[in-house]
């Protein structure tokens, strides 16, 4: 499948948490009796209030998983007071600014007075058990203790990502009717302000529900204010106690939602629980990562997307790790940025998206060289598939040819890594994301269900529950049933298309849906069209995605006009400058082309995949065109195609 050699395991990994023989026996164990092995682990990685009853009870038809029902805990409690006073002093997070010259450490001592600080602030203001706050933060200790201090007292949290417009946070608070917002007045991210507070007041004004706006100084930027619902962070939390009583949860009470994109409607807000969500996020992060004690761990996400919760908050604190915060970009103040910072922080694992790979590979291997990177070990990619070119680069110039690279996938939705090597047990294959994580029962399906043995290619599907599985989406469970349960009964399904190999080696090879994933960001086509169609002068719109050099994935976009309006590029600036403002900045169109007419069948259905072609630029292979209302349509597209 790739014309790049295998990797074997190094000598230095032989050690690590899990050997090959380890894997095999433990993988065997966790798919042949299940509920034996998450007990186990269930003992080791958590630490409970009360016992659980039973640890697995589910209904794949019905979208349906309870695990560790009857349990009890809390999970601030697991990622922060049960590792003191041991590590007291031990660094938990350490946050490096925008600014190269802006860095500092929180011990965990510190982060239970910051978090029990803010969890006695919020229940001041009568934010209690189930309530959902919504957190529209920078990527600052801040946000990381907002999430820490709504599971405190059993608070939900939505985290919208900061990159999002007033509109789209708009929709996510009205969607779970958060009542509480914690924001900042401005982020910083490669020397630029972005206006947090002035975004949430734009989003607010159509929200008459919330009651309490906190705000954390960040850069001292000016900011309208509202008596009453503004309250500044660092003032509602001065006199705060540094103790607060954590709520002992329900194994299944939720802790989180958080909004992602499918291939129709809205974003939904995909539902996660307490305890199963917890072990898988601790399991993983110990063994995906082999962590070792004392080392620096750094994931690039922003807390704003699940890579950011699972493992920049809970699956390291969870461990008691040291979880580095990045509030900037990686290409500022120049491309040496990450290579500077890892350092700095003699950082012992890097993990981040093929994007970013792609991105910091286009300018070369100096400012790579430029850092010596001996404190790196072990290398992780995540959120889209990674050529083969851009991981050989990653592994020769980056890792100096002597750390492995870790390539996780998994989604929003299955909360934790579903298949990915684990570094001393998987000999790497350039490009694949190897073999499922311990209990995740995996199959790939034929269009007509059937399943495939052996090496193929088909749909990726789930066959059993797994602890941090999706619940629900937030307000609309037969919307969880429709999307995920239905395609396929008694399987879930992913959306990806993967293939098998002659070594059971999984290689995902992207969605099969209406979905897009530009720079790892997730995004609906329907949102795109949508937001294009709410101009007066659109009459229509199809997206589709093509592909994009760096971004894994670029934004095609087809327009028709209303009739009597003349394409212009102010038009087309006013298309992407609405895209920006309905979605963010992450949906800006790279490509707009007038289309007088879509390709569509007679019963009106718009025919995708010859889009698709058209933006693909494969017009040799366009398919079978008979059956299209007006054929015609298609050789206008290809002859007025946007290069
Ligand atoms: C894609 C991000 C290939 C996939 C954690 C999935 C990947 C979607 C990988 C989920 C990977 C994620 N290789 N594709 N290692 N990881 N994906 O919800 O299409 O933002 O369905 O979660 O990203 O994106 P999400």
């Amino acid at each position: 499948m790739s014309e790049f050699p295998l990797h074997k395991v190094p000598d230095n990994f032989q050690d690590a948490h899990i050997n090959a023989e380890q894997y095999r026996e433990m993988y065997r164990r966790s798919i042949d009796d299940p509920a034996a092995f998450w007990a186990e682990q269930a003992e080791q990685f958590l630490t409970w209030d009360k016992r659980w009853d039973r640890v697995v009870e589910a209904d794949f038809t019905q979208g349906k998983a309870e695990w560790f029902g009857g349990g009890k805990l809390n999970v601030s409690v697991n990622c922060i007071d049960r590792h003191l006073p041991a590590r007291a002093d031990q660094t938990a997070f350490i946050w490096e600014g925008d600014d190269p010259a802006d860095s500092k450490h929180i011990a965990y001592a510190e982060l239970k007075d910051a978090v029990c600080r803010l969890a006695n602030a919020l229940r001041e203001r009568g934010v209690k058990k189930g309530d959902r706050v919504c957190i529209y933060m920078p990527m600052i200790p801040e946000a990381a203790y907002a999430m820490l201090a709504c599971a405190r007292i059993g608070a939900i949290h939505s985290v919208v990502f900061g990159g999002f417009s007033p509109e789209a946070l708009k929709d996510r608070i009205l969607d779970s009717d958060c009542r509480t917002v914690i924001t900042a007045d401005e982020g910083l991210r490669g020397g630029k302000r972005v206006p947090l507070k002035a975004n949430t007041d734009a989003a607010l004004a159509h929200c008459p529900n919330v009651h309490t706006c906190l705000v954390v100084r960040r850069t001292g930027g000016d900011i309208a204010w509202q008596e009453g619902r503004d309250t500044w962070y660092h003032e509602a939390t001065e006199g705060a106690s540094t103790d607060c009583e954590p709520e002992s949860m329900d194994a299944e009470d939720p802790l989180f939602i958080l909004y992602t994109s499918g291939s129709t409607g809205k974003p939904k807000g995909v539902l996660h629980t307490t305890a199963g969500y917890l072990l898988q996020s601790a399991l993983t992060f110990k063994y995906t990562f082999d962590y070792r004690e004392g080392e620096v761990y750094w994931c690039t996400a922003d807390v704003g997307w699940v890579t950011g919760h699972t493992y920049i908050v809970y699956g390291p604190l969870a461990n008691g790790a040291i979880s580095l915060m990045f509030e900037g970009v990686p290409t500022y103040p120049d491309a040496g940025r990450c290579w500077e910072v890892v350092d700095k922080h003699q950082v012992a694992t890097f993990y981040t998206a093929p994007t970013a790979i792609r991105a910091l590979h286009a300018v070369g291997d100096e400012p790579v060289k430029r850092a010596s990177r001996a404190s790196l070990r072990l290398l992780g990619t995540v959120g889209e598939p990674i050529n083969p070119e851009a991981w050989e680069w990653y592994y020769t110039v980056v890792g100096d040819s002597r750390c492995p690279i870790v390539d996780t996938w998994w989604q929003t939705e299955t909360g934790a890594h579903m298949i990915t090597p684990l570094p001393g047990a998987t000999d790497l294959k350039p490009g694949s994301a190897s073999f499922p994580v311990f209990g995740v029962n995996l199959a790939l399906l034929n269009e007509d269900g059937s399943e495939i043995e052996g090496p193929g290619a088909g749909y990726l599907v789930v066959k059993s529950p797994w602890p941090s599985q999706i619940r629900s989406v937030y307000g609309d469970h037969q919307r969880l049933i429709d999307t995920y349960f239905s395609a396929y009964p008694g399987y879930y399904f992913t959306g990806d298309g993967a293939s098998r190999d002659e070594d059971g080696y999984y290689w995902i090879t992207g969605r099969v849906d209406d979905v897009l994933n530009v720079s790892g960001h997730r995004m609906g086509t329907a949102e795109v069209e949508s937001a294009l169609v709410l101009h007066d002068k659109i009459a229509e719109a199809a997206v589709v995605g093509f592909p994009h050099d760096i971004k894994g994935q670029g934004i095609y976009c087809y327009v028709t006009p209303m009739a009597g309006v003349e394409p212009s590029d102010e038009l087309r600036k006013e298309l992407i400058d609405l895209c920006v403002k309905e979605i963010g900045p992450i949906a800006k169109p790279d490509v707009i082309q007038w289309a007088p007419g879509l390709p569509k069948t007679r019963s009106g259905k718009i025919m995708r995949r010859i889009l698709r072609k058209i933006a693909e630029n494969e017009l040799e292979n366009l398919g079978d065109t008979s059956t299209l209302a007006d054929p015609t349509v298609v050789d206008h597209l290809v002859e007025n195609r946007a290069s």
